[in-house]
This record gives structure tokens, sequence and C-alpha cells, in this order.
């Protein structure tokens, strides 16, 4: 003990990513539960900029086990590229460790995620089209390809051709309207090229490719869970480094504009293989403000000049796809909603610097219906939800740099103000906020934890 799990409070990007290098200073393993390479961390270390996708944020620290647990669903070209990078940069990752019960995410996967958000057109979710929905489908489906197949070649060949199989008729299709787009784009002629089938589904290539992975990832995959075990058992910190966040959880989330995996602090059981008494504390990350990436209800979002100050002054555009975050107030109702599923022990607050400038600012704090019903809790019901109006309560703004703020003292009051605000209607205490992208760039609330690494 202890195990912390890192949670968004929000719908992502919240800065989990560099909250986890910050506290992984004192852990001995940081471990991802859940999601893929939809996920973009960015950690900025004296300068230089990292974005991680499926390496877990603790990569940085050559003496930590950095572990993708079982819960992952895993592209392992994605998985090498990443790799490669981190080596080109001189980053040891000999300490990476692979569940072998992983999932992977295969080349279908991807062209099904695309093909099922072209077919649904207008209603489309504005997924990463990285595969993850049509993973976790085949892996509920038993369907999956795991880790540990990779190093098997009949087991490969076999399951391959198994999950290929039931996939053949929407595959052809979005060959099909594929070609009919490129021709009328003036792209195709047609003729053989544009008639062949696409090479990266052929059985043969595929089993090739992925064994040549195997042979790469092998000495990296071993038994997560067992790993985990013993450095909780030796009385080490180990850090869950969640991905997405709250409002993406599948079961609890804006559902159906989620992710298709559980991001919620409870899900690091079983991502991990870890017990729920293993679970020591919970932090929750979120924006001073809030974002949203893709298609989906945001109640507190902006189009005016304030959510374009929060987008410029807060670079918010997407670390995986590059797309522009929709921006907004920061939302209390569901906040509060996300404190109670994850039953948050600590909150950290970020890039409260870029509120600097805008007067007053606002929180939402009630939601009301179109029939003007009033929701002081975050209402299950979708079409509440969809037209939901926030009721917002003002509070003054700040126009001061924050950037170099390492004390509580060193914030205005009221930021301060802000912060407590924010703590006392969420019901969870503010540990830690963030004043900029650098690792230094934080302030500390109350003692800096001590945590007890190997
Ligand atoms: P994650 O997915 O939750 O890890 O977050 P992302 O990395 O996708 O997005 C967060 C962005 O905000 C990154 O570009 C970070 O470098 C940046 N960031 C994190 N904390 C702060 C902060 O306190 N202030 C500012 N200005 N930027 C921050
Ligand atoms: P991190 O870990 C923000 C969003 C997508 C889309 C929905 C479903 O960096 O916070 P998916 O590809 O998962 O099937 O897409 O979820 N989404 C994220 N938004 N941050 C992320 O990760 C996200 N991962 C997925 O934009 O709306
Ligand atoms: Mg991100």
């Amino acid at each position: 003990m202890p195990g912390i799990v890192i949670v968004g409070a929000q719908w992502g990007d919240e800065g989990k990513g560099k909250v986890t290098d910050l506290l992984a200073e004192r852990a001995s393993g940081i471990v991802r539960f859940q999601g893929g390479n939809n996920a973009g961390h960015t950690i900025v270390r004296d300068g230089e900029q990292f974005k991680f996708h499926l390496i877990p944020s603790g990569i940085l620290y050559p003496d930590k086990a950095c572990v993708i647990g079982n819960g992952v669903v895993l592209d392992p070209r994605v998985l090498l590229e990443e790799i490669d990078g981190l080596k080109r940069r001189g980053i040891d990752v000999a300490n990476l460790r692979i569940s072998a019960n992983a999932h992977l995410i295969m080349p279908y996967h991807v062209l099904l995620d695309t093909a099922g958000e072209m077919k649904l057109g207008k209603l489309s979710i504005g997924t990463t089209r990285r595969g993850i929905g049509p993973c976790y489908a085949d892996k509920a489906l038993r369907l999956g390809i795991r880790v540990q197949d990779l190093l098997d070649e009949k087991i490969l060949r076999k399951k391959i051709l198994a999950a290929l199989e039931p996939k053949q008729q929407a595959l052809r299709e979005l060959s099909v309207r594929r070609r009919k787009l490129r021709k009328e784009a003036g792209e195709e002629r047609g003729g053989p090229a544009g008639d062949a089938p696409d090479p990266r589904l052929d059985l043969h290539t595929m089993t090739e490719e992925h064994l040549a992975y195997g042979h790469r990832l092998e000495p990296h995959i071993a038994d997560t869970s067992r790993l985990c075990w013993e450095m909780l058992d030796a009385g080490e910190t180990v850090l869950f480094e969640g991905a997405q966040a709250t409002l993406l959880d599948l079961d609890h989330g804006t559902y159906p504009f989620v992710t298709s995996s559980n991001p919620i602090a409870g899900a690091a059981c079983v991502g991990a293989g870890i017990g729920p008494t293993d679970i020591d504390e919970v932090w929750g990350v979120a924006k001073a403000y809030a974002t949203r990436v893709g298609a989906g209800p945001f109640p507190t979002e902006l189009s005016d000049e304030t959510g374009r100050h929060m987008l410029e002054r807060g670079h918010e555009f997407g670390t995986t796809t590059g797309r522009e975050r929709r921006c907004g107030w920061m939302d209390l109702v569901a906040l509060r909603y996300a404190v109670r599923l994850n039953r948050m022990s600590a909150l950290t607050v970020t890039k409260l610097d870029v509120l600097s400038g805008i007067d007053p600012l606002r929180v939402a704090v009630r939601y009301r219906s179109r029939e003007g019903a009033v929701f002081e809790s975050f209402p299950y019901h979708q079409s509440i939800l969809h037209s939901a109006e926030p009721e917002y309560e003002e509070l003054p703004g700040f126009d001061v740099d924050l950037s170099t703020c390492r004390s509580e003292s060193d914030l205005p009051p009221q930021a301060r103000a802000y912060l407590k605000f924010i703590a006392d209607f969420a019901g969870v205490p503010i540990r830690l906020v963030g004043v900029g992208p650098g690792r230094d760039q934080v302030v500390w609330i109350g003692e800096e934890p001590r945590l007890q690494a190997a």
C-alpha cells in the first residue's frame, strides 16, 4: 500500500499526464488500466514536450515499473512507434511491462471504427478512429486477440481467421463506400487497383506482421497483476493512471457519446488485476474550466469570445487527433457527480492560469430542463441532459499572470476564492493547482504528499 488512482473528472484532457508524472516521482510503479491510444497525455519537462498515447506517464523515470495493464487495448504498431520515439530521445524503456492479457487493436478494428462513424453520418460520436470501440466489442464477444497470442503463430493465425470472418460484410461495405467517395472526388478511375482487397486484411500478411511485433515486444510481456501485488505488498506506492474521464465512461458517462471502456476509479481493479482494498486514494483531475472533444452533450459550452479565450490561451487542440476542443465554464453539477462516482479523496485543478483576464468567472451550480424543472444533481436521462440549461454562480475574476505562482499565498484572493468555491461545492479538498504546463508550474495546497517509493 498505498494504491492511488488518478482519474479524469470531466471529458478528458484535464492534465492527467502531468499529475501522474508529478506523483510518479514518489511511486514505484505506474499502471495504465483502460483505454488505448485514443488517449494523449502530455508532459512538459525542462521545456521539452512528451506526448504519450499508450505508455504510462511514468516512463521518464528509468527506475519505475511502467505497466500496461490487462484492461488496456493495445495497437502494437502504435506502441512500437512510441517506444522507438522515446529511445531516439534517449529514454530508457527497459522497465516497461505489458500484460499478456491485454487485447490487441487489429487493423480491422481501425477500419471498422471509421466505417461505424461514416455510417452514423451526422449522428457520429466523433471517435478518435483508433479502433477502440470495435476492439472492446471483440473482447466482449470473445473474439479478441491478446498480447500473449502474438507469441504463438498457430494460435494467432486461427484467432485472426475467426475474428475476421464475421466482419467480412462490414469491411466489404466500407471498401465499396470508400471507392465510391474516391471516385466522386475524382481520385480513382476504377480498374484492378481500385478493386483489389485491402492488403492490410490479408490473413498471411497480418499474421506475419503481428508475429514480428510479438518478437519485439516479448521482453516486455509479463504477469502484470503479480507485479502490482508485489509492489503493493511491499508497501510501495503504485499509481493507476486513468485515461479518458468520468463523463466518457461507458456506464456512467453521456452514453452513447462515450468511450468503450470504464475510465472511473473502480475500473482500476479490473483493468490492473488488484482488489478494491488495494486502493487507498483517488485523485481526480479537473480543469479550471471544461473542454470536450467529439460530439455529445456539454451544458456549459461557450461559443463566444470567452470560449475562444479558453481555446487559444489553453491551446485546446486534441493531443491525439489535433481537433479543436469545445470549451466552456466549469460545470460543478457534473464535477460533483464525478467526485461521488469515483469517491475522490483529492482534487487537482489544472490550467487555472488560462482563466486570467476573464471577469467575472462563472460556474454551473444547477441545470434547468426545457420544461423548467430544476436539477441539482446530474440527470440520468439523456433527453434532459441534451437540453439542460445551466444556471451559474458568478465569481470575481483575476487578471494577473499565475504562471510563476508556487504557493497558495502567491495566488490572488479571487483565484483562491474560486478554488474554495469549487472544493466546497464538489465536497472534496483541492490538493494541487496547475498554473502552467511545466512540471514545476504547480501550487500545492497544504502539505505535499509523502509517498513511498522502492
Ligand atoms: P491528459 O489527457 O489529461 O493527460 O491531458 P492532455 O495532455 O491531453 O491535455 C492537457 C494539456 O494542458 C497539455 O497540453 C498540458 O501540457 C497542458 N497543461 C497541463 N496542466 C496545465 C496547467 O496547469 N496550465 C496550462 N496552461 N497548461 C497545462
Ligand atoms: P485522454 O486520456 C478526450 C473521446 C473522443 C470521442 C469519444 C469516443 O487524453 O483524456 P473513442 O476513440 O474512445 O471511441 O472516442 O471519446 N475521447 C477523448 N476525449 N481525451 C481523451 O483521452 C479521449 N479519448 C477518447 O473524442 O468523443
Ligand atoms: Mg489527452
